[in-house]
C-alpha cells in the first residue's frame, strides 16, 4: 500500500510516518529528509538546496522528482509513505507516472488538517535526535531530563532545523497555500483524498490514520 501524507509544515507528517514505519514495515520517503542529508553531505546539490530550504522556499521539481525516482528504482517495499512529496501539481503528475512505470498504485492520500496558529507553536518548539531522528517538542514531548533519546537510548545532540523560525515559517506556509494546497482538490477529484484531524493528541491522529488504512 502506497500513501501520501499531505499537510502544511508542522502538521505531524514525520511523526506519524515513523509510527507507520515501526508498526507496519512501510518505507518513509521524506524529500525534506533527503534534501537535508544532501545539504549535510556537502555535495553540489546540497549547496544549491541549503539556501532555498533555509528561506522556506520550495526546491525545484526537477531535483525532488529525481530524488524520488532514485528511491523508487533502488528501494524494495510493498508500502511507501510519501512525506512532503508531492508538493506541486507537476510533482503529483510525476509521481503518478513513476508508480505506473513500476506497476504500482497510489492507495490513499491522507490530508492532515491543522490550523496555522498550532503549526507555528509546534514548529518553533521542535527538535530532533541527531542520531535516529526521533522528533521532540518542548511543549508536548520534551527531551528527557537525562538527555538520552527515548527511541535510540543515546545521548545524541538534539538538533533544531535552520528553517524552524517564524520568518522562514511564513514563507513555508505561503508556499504551502500557493503551490501545495491545490493538490487537495487534485486528489479529491481522483477520489483518493481522506481528511484527518491533525489537531488532536498524537495517539488520536495515529488512530485516525489507522482507521483510514484499515478500511
Ligand atoms: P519538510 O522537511 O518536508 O518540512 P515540512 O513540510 O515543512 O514539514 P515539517 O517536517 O516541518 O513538519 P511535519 O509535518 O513533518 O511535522 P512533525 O511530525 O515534525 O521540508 C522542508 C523543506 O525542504 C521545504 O520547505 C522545502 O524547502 C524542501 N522540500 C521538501 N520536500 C520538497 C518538495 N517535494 N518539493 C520542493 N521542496 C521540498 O511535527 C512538528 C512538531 O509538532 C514536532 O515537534 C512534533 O513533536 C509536534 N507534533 C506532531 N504531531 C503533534 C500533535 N498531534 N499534537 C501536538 N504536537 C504534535
Ligand atoms: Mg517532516
Amino acid at each position: 500500500m502506497n500513501i501520501i501524507l499531505l499537510g502544511p509544515p508542522g502538521a505531524g507528517k514525520g511523526t506519524q510516518a515513523r509510527f507507520l514505519v515501526e508498526e507496519r514495515g512501510m518505507v518513509q520517503l521524506s524529500t525534506g529528509d533527503m534534501l537535508r542529508a544532501a545539504k549535510d553531505s556537502g555535495t553540489e546539490m546540497g549547496q544549491i538546496v541549503a539556501d532555498v530550504m533555509a528561506r522556506g522556499a520550495l526546491v525545484t521539481d526537477e531535483i525532488v522528482i529525481g530524488l524520488i525516482r532514485e528511491q523508487l528504482e533502488t528501494v524494495q517495499s510493498n508500502g511507501f509513505i510519501f512525506d512532503g512529496f508531492p508538493r506541486t501539481l507537476a510533482q503529483a503528475d510525476a509521481l503518478s507516472d513513476l508508480l505506473t512505470e513500476k506497476g504500482q498504485t497510489l492507495d490513499a492520500v491522507i490530508e492532515m488538517e491543522v490550523d496555522d496558529e498550532a503549526l507555528v507553536a509546534r514548529i518553533v518548539a521542535r527538535s530532533t535526535c541527531g542520531g535516529c531522528g526521533e522528533v521532540y517538542n518542548d511543549n508536548t514531548k520534551p527531551i528527557p531530563a537525562d538527555g538520552k533519546c527515548t527511541n535510540c537510548g543515546k545521548e545524541n545532540e538534539f538538533k533544531r532545523r535552520a528553517d524552524d523560525n517564524e520568518e522562514s515559517l511564513k514563507t513555508r506556509l505561503m508556499e504551502y497555500y500557493k503551490k501545495t494546497s491545490p493538490l487537495i482538490g487534485y486528489y479529491y477529484a481522483k477520489g483518493q483524498l481522506t481528511k484527518v484531524n491533525g489537531l488532536g493528541e498524537i495517539v488520536d491522529v495515529k488512530a485516525a490514520i489507522a482507521g483510514v488504512l484499515d478500511t
